[in-house]
């Protein structure tokens, strides 16, 4: 049997399985300099060279956060960025949390010259990477739609092993649109399917991969309101179907949900045992209402990190099926 990876298969294993530890979940703080901009704008602040390090400096300076994160996810703009008193991002990271952490960053410029990208960010201390495709339900997706994405997906994975960084595959399927739980079932059971025919098509090593889904839910413009139970049973029927356990986590998005239906959702996947460990990759249902509180004033800036490591610790509780709200 052929196993890609060669000689980062041991490490990628150990990484992958470092991230998935117990309690812990992903601070995604990849947010492109375009996204950025827009949170900033909602607390009245402009997209600058100043603002966008400030906030993300506020991010990474949380004390003790290492106890309930095992990874960042970066842009990579990040990835070679100072704090606000001209310390590096990864290094600060590295040092303020936890020696778990592992950062990590997206790509966004496609698969052209991802393998020289991959060996450089390698350079940089970062040890996984994340690639995002994102479907859509209301008009699709098309068949076509979804082996695109399972091809790019797969031949990303591929690379990034070659190069020293578990790959996180994302298949975001949008919650956007008014149809039922069932059609956000069939959708991603269909897009799952495909993603691991091409991942094991392209040798991708298994043990060395993460996943990034989006939760199992009706569209958000949906009538239909469902229990946080009913969710998880979704979901839980979803990767039982589709994901080999042989995947060390599945770190879901929260794609638009509230912080505390995201932590709920999660609590009730994890109310029995389950054969991957099921956790967070959350930017939205991590980062709202700190960055409110912050507001954009060096004096909350305490406050924002407080809010922000509530939410860590309640996701972290819920990873462990213990949180009570
Ligand atoms: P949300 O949790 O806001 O959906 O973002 C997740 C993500 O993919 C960013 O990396």
């Amino acid at each position: 049997l052929t196993i890609r990876a060669g000689s980062y298969a041991n490490e990628l294993v150990k990484t992958a399985k470092t991230i998935a530890s117990p309690g812990r979940g992903i601070l995604a703080m990849d947010e492109s300099n375009a996204t950025c901009g827009k949170s900033l704008a909602s607390i009245g602040l402009e997209n600058t060279e100043v603002n966008r390090p400030a906030w993300r400096t506020l991010l990474v300076t949380v004390p003790s956060l290492g106890e309930y994160i095992s990874g960042a996810i970066l842009f990579e703009e990040t990835l070679y960025q100072s704090t606000t008193d001209g310390r590096k991002i990864v290094d600060v990271l590295i040092e303020v949390w936890c020696p778990l952490l592992v950062p990590m960053m997206r790509w966004c410029q496609g698969l052209d010259g991802l393998a020289s990208r991959s060996a450089a960010y390698y350079q940089q201390d970062a040890h996984f990477a994340k690639w995002r495709t994102v479907l859509s339900i209301p008009n699709g997706p098309s068949a076509l739609a979804v082996k695109e994405a399972a091809w790019g997906l797969a031949r990303y994975a591929a690379i990034s092993q070659d190069n020293g960084l578990v790959p996180i595959v994302e298949p975001e399927i949008l919650l956007d649109g008014e149809h039922s739980i069932d059609r956000t079932f069939e959708v991603a059971q269909k897009v799952w399917a495909e993603v691991f025919f091409y991942l094991a098509e392209n040798n991708v090593q298994f043990e060395g991969i993460l996943l990034k889904p989006s939760m199992v839910t009706p569209g958000a413009e949906s009538k239909d309101k469902v229990s946080s139970a009913t969710v998880a049973d979704y979901i839980l029927k979803l990767l039982h179907r589709r994901i080999p356990p042989a995947v060390p986590g599945i770190m879901f998005l929260s794609g638009g949900q509230s912080e505390v239906e995201a932590t709920l959702n999660l609590n009730a996947m994890n109310q029995s045992p389950n054969p991957w460990h099921v956790s967070f990759s959350y930017a939205r249902a991590l980062q709202n209402t700190a960055l409110k509180t912050w507001g954009g004033r060096i004096e909350n800036v305490q406050a924002a990190q407080e809010a922000l490591l509530f939410r860590a610790k309640s996701n972290s509780l819920a990873q462990l099926g213990k949180y009570t709200g």
